[in-house]
């Protein structure tokens, strides 16, 4: 049984996630909000990670960060506290958790950390300027610090498509989004958070003990494939 660190566990992927881990492993969830889940083997640390120091853990052995945005507006709309703000939860914040508890996860069993990037930073999408381009640092981030870290631990992202969850409401707000969401994607659908989480749980598996570094497009087909 290991034990998992997960930073946004309350909510979307990583509430899915923290269900999926608590079926083998211990989890630790740090959130503003308090997860609807209750678990003998699940912790709660209520921290805003931007603004608040990190709780003091004393053993992991892995680390995943899930806060991120969609903040989707045109260049000429976008401030840059826009792109500040950006910056600061996908990057800074992964930044700040993976500092704070490195010295821990040297310790822990085949410790791994996941991040999580997005379809937007490969593909180019209009008024996507400010979280392709945070999300492109979480991508520049997972590639040094998973030679920096080897061969002790490894660190990966999931870059998903849209995923149904409370971040991305706004692009499922009705039957008729859904349905050209789904149309624009060659496998004719987007993602659900338990296929997510599902992807991420392999991730820190031993069963990836050979994969560091890298960017999975869970991307339903979209990046990949021009039919
Ligand atoms: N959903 C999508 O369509 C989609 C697409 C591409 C990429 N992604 C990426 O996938 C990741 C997970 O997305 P999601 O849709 O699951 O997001 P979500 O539903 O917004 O969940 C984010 C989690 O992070 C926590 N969180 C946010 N800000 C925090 C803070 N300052 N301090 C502590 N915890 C914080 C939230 O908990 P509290 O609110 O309780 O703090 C929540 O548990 C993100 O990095 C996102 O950019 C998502």
């Amino acid at each position: 049984m290991k034990t998992y660190i997960i930073i946004g566990g309350s909510k979307g992927i990583g509430k899915a996630l923290t269900n999926v881990l608590l079926q083998n492993h211990r989890v630790i969830n740090i959130s503003r909000s308090t997860p609807d889940i209750s678990h003998e083997n699940l912790k709660h640390h209520a921290c805003d990670v931007l603004k608040e120091d990190l709780p003091n853990i004393e053993a992991a052995d892995g680390l995943i960060y899930c806060p991120g945005s969609i903040n989707l507006k045109p260049i000429s709309r976008l401030s840059l506290d826009d792109f500040k703000d950006d910056f600061e939860i996908n990057v800074l914040g992964a930044v700040k958790c993976i500092q704070n508890y490195l010295a821990i996860l040297k310790n822990g069993k085949e410790p791994s950390i996941l991040l999580f990037s997005t379809v937007a930073s490969k593909l180019g999408m209009p008024f996507h300027a400010s979280i392709a381009t945070a999300k492109s640092g979480v991508e520049g981030l997972v590639k040094s610090l998973g030679a920096e870290l080897a061969p002790n631990i490894r660190i990966n992202a999931i870059a998903p498509t849209v995923t149904d969850t409370n971040l991305a409401s706004k692009l499922l707000r009705n039957d008729k989004m859904k349905e050209n969401i789904t149309d624009r994607h060659p496998l004719k659908k987007y993602l659900n958070p338990q296929e997510v989480a599902e992807m991420a749980d392999f991730l820190l598996s031993k069963k990836a003990a050979s994969i560091s570094g890298q960017i999975f497009e869970m991307d339903c087909g979209i990046v990949t494939f021009k039919l």
